[in-house]
């Protein structure tokens, strides 16, 4: 259903403006690297290069958002770690109920006997998100974490 707020833009149905005005804009840059960049979207299979372009401008913004501390931002964590100790799960589990408010959703999987992987969606403010991250894979005994960044998509258009 669309919806006009009285200054000519729509309103989607979530209640965000649905769209933007598109705006034309030429780049200069070296044939070369134009080539380059030209081969890549062909092989990762764009469309365009007003996509591959655009593409890159929302992962710098994204990014960019995750050095500043107003916004509020989804990171996943993994993690993998051996569940024989039960020192590391119970300090895994503490930190979660800890940060119940942060972490809004995680993935358990054993993945053999021994071992054990675990995804957790962490939403919040960047520092915030990134000092959880940090606690869950620098815990003793977590053989391997990462932390992708990611975003609500709230201000990504
Ligand atoms: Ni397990």
């Amino acid at each position: 259903m669309r919806r006009n707020r009285g200054d000519g833009k729509e309103i989607g149905p979530c209640g965000g403006i649905k769209t933007g005005k598109t705006v034309r804009f030429g780049i200069s840059a070296d044939a070369r690297l134009l080539e380059k960049f030209d081969g890549m979207i062909v092989e990762k299979g764009y469309a365009n290069r007003s996509e591959a372009v655009r593409d890159l401008i929302r992962d710098q913004l994204v990014e960019f958002t995750w050095t500043q501390n107003y916004e509020e931002v989804v990171g996943t964590v993994t993690i993998v770690y051996n569940s024989e100790s039960k020192e590391l799960t119970e300090k895994l589990i503490e930190l979660q109920h800890q940060n119940l408010v942060n972490i809004i959703s995680s993935l358990h999987v054993h993945l053999d006997g021994r071992n054990c992987l675990e995804v957790l969606l962490i939403k919040g403010k960047g520092k915030k998100v990134k000092r959880i991250s940090d606690r869950l894979i620098g815990t003793k005994g977590v053989k391997h974490g990462r932390l992708t960044l990611s975003t609500t998509g709230k201000e990504i258009y």
